[in-house]
């Protein structure tokens, strides 16, 4: 693979470095010792660093050889997943319950690799700012972050992510602009019926017949509601009534997911869902209780940075291994909140085909890709802020 040859040369630490997370899994803003480790690996290089924001976040800076005004910053996150991991290799999970199922192990090694790199080289001109996140996973430590003042206290231009994409083969990218990963939303109903003797539903009122009109309605707001050219989903994901063979239950509970790639379709189906479930159930006589929780917005891909970074990945492993016509992802990311702030461009790396996909007890991080990520990275850095000529 086309990697930067001083990167190659410390593959071995990188892989060490990246089991050595993956045996230690730590989930949502209890990253210590995965931020202990990353922040003694960045003073070891030299960078200055800063600890504290959202709890465990670690922020590397450090200035290029030549002096600029311009800054950007390069993120990664470092938090595993509420999994029991059933590979047997060696750097296996010791937390039992805990694995990095999404590889952010890996994007939080291929920052340092690249960390490592640009602190020996310092072939820039400006500021790089190492952003090391914890809680991507439903939490949103990004948004936490920022709500502790990350771009006050460190002011950059632009943004940039990378996440590892199974399917995806080695030594090719994804990148385009526009949306990239879903919003994702969660919802709630309560619907409140009265119970009642199973042999006698006269007597009631059945919220299990209302909740199973709601959920068949609800499959209307994407089939009839939303432009037949914008994406959507949504997913009914647990429904909660009853534990007795003849007992109508007095209430059901029902929970589930949304995703879209635009707010205003976001804005629709949730004033569709509200709608509908209330209509269903004054029809009926029932209560009906609501909660919409928008979570993470899409993950939008600013037009100019995504071009940049398309092009140092053509530089990096030519045009035919970057992937600009791969559809994005009804998945979600909390880096939405970072481009929501600042410019900036969230790319795929290919983690091999035949491989587990993000998420599964058995996904497995590519080391291969480790000095190619870094690489990217580096690369990046010294395009965006290259040296004056
Ligand atoms: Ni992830």
């Amino acid at each position: 693979m086309p990697v930067i040859n001083r990167i190659a040369d410390f593959h071995a630490d990188l892989t060490a470095w990246r089991r050595d997370i993956h045996a230690h899994p730590e989930t949502a803003f209890e990253e210590h010792r995965t931020a202990e480790f990353v922040a003694k690996r960045l003073a070891e290089f030299g960078i200055e660093v800063h600890r504290g924001l959202a709890g465990t976040g670690v922020v590397g800076t450090l200035k290029g050889a030549a002096a600029g005004n311009r800054a950007i910053a390069l993120r990664a996150d470092m938090d595993a997943l509420h999994i029991h991991e059933k590979n047997g290799f060696d750097h296996a999970s010791q937390h039992r319950g805990k694995m990095h199922a999404c590889g952010h192990d890996g994007h939080t090694t291929m920052l340092l690799g690249a960390a490592r790199y640009l602190a020996e080289t310092r072939n820039f001109a400006g500021t790089v700012h190492f952003i090391f996140q914890p809680a991507e996973e439903n939490e949103g430590g990004g948004r936490k972050m920022i709500e502790d003042g990350l771009f006050e206290q460190f002011p950059v231009e632009s943004v940039f992510g990378m996440h590892n994409w199974p399917g995806l083969p080695v030594g090719q990218f994804a990148v385009r602009p526009g949306p990239m990963m879903a919003c994702s939303d969660s919802f709630e109903l309560i619907v409140t019926g009265k119970g009642a003797h199973a042999a006698m539903p006269h007597l009631g009122i059945d919220p299990i017949v209302i909740a199973a009109q709601i959920v068949t309605a609800f499959q209307t707001i994407v089939a009839r509601n939303s432009h037949p050219l914008e994406s959507a989903v949504v997913t009914v994901t647990q429904i909660h009534a009853g534990d007795a063979w003849n007992i109508i239950p007095q209430e059901v509970m029902m929970r589930g997911t949304t995703r879209a790639f635009k707010a205003e379709v976001q804005d629709l189906i949730e004033s569709r869902m509200r709608s509908i479930a209330e209509n269903i159930c004054a029809a009926y006589g029932a209560k009906l209780n609501f909660r919409y929780i928008r979570r993470y917005p899409p993950t939008v891909n600013t037009p100019a940075e995504t071009e940049l970074a398309a092009e140092v990945l053509e530089e990096v492993v030519g045009p035919e291994n970057v992937r600009r016509d791969l559809l994005p992802s009804m998945g979600a990311e909390d880096f939405a909140f970072l481009l929501q702030k600042k410019p900036g461009s969230y790319i795929w790396i290919g983690n091999g085909e035949n491989r587990e996909f993000l998420h599964h007890p058995n996904y497995d991080f590519n080391d291969e890709i480790l000095p190619l990520g870094a690489t990217y990275w580096a690369r990046l850095v010294e395009r965006v802020l290259a040296k004056p000529a």
